[in-house]
């Protein structure tokens, strides 16, 4: 959280890409990020929250 950068190439994929990587796990993540009470939409907040990406899922500046 906090550093946009060390996200650059994730945001490039877009949030539906990230979030389809949450949800199913990827290398050391498991899936859901061990949160079975997470909804669809608190990933998408989590995931503007620790990438700064704007809500929409639009590439930051
Ligand atoms: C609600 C909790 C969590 C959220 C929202 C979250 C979110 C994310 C996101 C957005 C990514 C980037 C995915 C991508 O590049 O497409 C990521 C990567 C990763 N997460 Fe999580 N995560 C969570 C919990 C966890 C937990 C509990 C672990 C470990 C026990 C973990 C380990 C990792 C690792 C190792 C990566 C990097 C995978 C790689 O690129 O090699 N995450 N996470």
């Amino acid at each position: 959280m906090g550093v946009p950068g060390a996200w650059q190439a994730s945001v490039a994929r877009g949030e539906d890409a990230m979030l389809q990587n949450v949800v199913y796990g990827i290398r050391g993540m498991p899936p859901l990020g061990y949160c079975s009470a997470c909804t669809e939409e608190d990933f998408r907040v989590l995931i503007r929250l620790m990438t700064g990406l704007p809500e929409g899922g639009a590439q930051a500046p």
